[in-house]
């Protein structure tokens, strides 16, 4: 019987936080992590649509679900919701799906993403339909979306299907047009976990964030709070204070990134931790989606002298993104962690001899 193995990875997001909701429609500038989720999908006998799933994260322990199933708050349900989107294009026979993956969870990365967009890929290569990779991280996003229920935006499914290793990957969420960068070889994209996971499916406050975006674009008549740019931050001051700041911090960080990206081109480093340090500060104060256990790697860093440090991904818990110079990587996080005894290092990403080789 056939059988086929796909993997995708973790994502850093290096900037534009909570810019790609549907309501908001922004950019953002994500990188692919060297952490990875391999699914492998293998036809059994049996009823057509059985999905038996193991995982060598969970003991290897079977779980019998079924395509038809509805959700049950349970990890199981990204693989049900990406074999359901699955099944429009192909008839799925009984399978057996295994997960192996090294990413850490809870920790902001997109452990969900790497895990539905390696699912996808699986089942795409298994059933032969050929879906490119636009449509791997079009559909890993519904399962995620439509059938697990977190209100996401696409940039974790598009970095997961579409990112190269040492490149960003600027994303224009509206026309879902996209670019890469090349990171600069002499930076660490260090990731500190402060010690509290982060967990969207279950958490309120990502949910609670989308729907203040979707009450201050309904105040302010647009389509999307990003097609506002700077000329109309003054039409914020009609909302009320809880809502302007939301969409404030969404029209800025928006804003940033088309920032970073110019900045990054002209390899200004100085303005490159401007833009990250503003951005950890609009996430604070104006989406408040910190923590104090966050905030307080971030002042670390910049006690040590790194500005160029901010909450990554969802919120509410995780991890900070840190742009350390390379040779500095090694005395950086000892400060830190030192600062921060609960604090642990995630990654010590940092470009090796050309753009596509990356180190752990
Ligand atoms: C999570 C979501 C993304 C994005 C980030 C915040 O990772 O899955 O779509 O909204 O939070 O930038």
């Amino acid at each position: 019987m056939s059988q086929f193995t796909a993997k995708a990875p973790a994502r850093a997001n290096i900037i534009g936080e909570h810019t790609d909701y549907a309501t908001n429609q922004g950019h953002v500038l994500p990188t692919p992590l060297p952490f990875h989720t391999t699914v492998s999908v293998r036809e059994m006998a049996g009823t057509a649509g059985r999905l038996t799933i193991l995982s060598e994260n969970y003991g290897n322990q079977p779980h019998e679900r079924d395509i038809s199933d509805e959700p049950r708050h349970h990890w199981t349900d990204y693989l049900v919701g990406c074999a359901r989107v699955m099944s429009r294009n192909a008839k799925l026979p009984a399978l057996e799906l295994k997960i192996k993956s090294d990413v850490p969870i809870g920790s902001g990365i997109s452990s969900s993403a790497a895990l539905c967009v390696a699912t996808v890929r699986a089942l795409n290569g298994l059933t032969a339909a050929h879906l490119d990779d636009e449509r791997i991280a079009l559909m890993a996003h519904e399962a995620e979306h439509d059938y697990v229920g977190v209100p996401c935006g696409k940039m974790d499914q598009f970095v997961a299907s579409l990112g190269r290793p040492g490149q960003a990957l600027l994303l224009n969420t509206k026309t879902m047009t996209y670019r890469h960068y090349p990171l600069s070889m002499n930076t660490a994209v260090m990731l500190v976990n402060c010690g509290k996971k982060h967990d969207l499916a279950n958490g309120s406050g990502y949910k609670q964030r989308v729907a203040e975006c979707t009450e201050a674009r309904r105040l302010l008549g647009v389509t999307t709070l990003c097609e506002l740019g700077h000329k109309d931050l003054g039409r914020l001051s009609t909302l009320p204070d809880l809502i302007r700041r939301r969409a404030r911090h969404v029209i800025t960080e928006n804003l940033r990134v088309l920032e970073f990206v110019t900045a990054l081109e002209e390899g200004d480093m100085e303005r490159q931790a401007d833009l990250i340090a503003a951005s950890h500060a609009s996430q604070r104060d104006d989406f408040e989606v910190s923590i104090p256990e966050i905030d307080a790697l971030v002042e670390s860093s910049k006690r040590y002298g790194i500005r160029a440090a901010r909450l990554v991904g969802g919120g509410f818990g995780g991890s900070i993104i840190a742009l350390v110079p390379r040779d500095q990587a090694v005395a950086w996080w000892s400060f830190i962690a030192k600062e921060n005894p609960d604090s642990q290092l995630i990654s010590t990403y940092a470009l090796k001899n050309s753009e596509n080789e990356y180190a752990a």
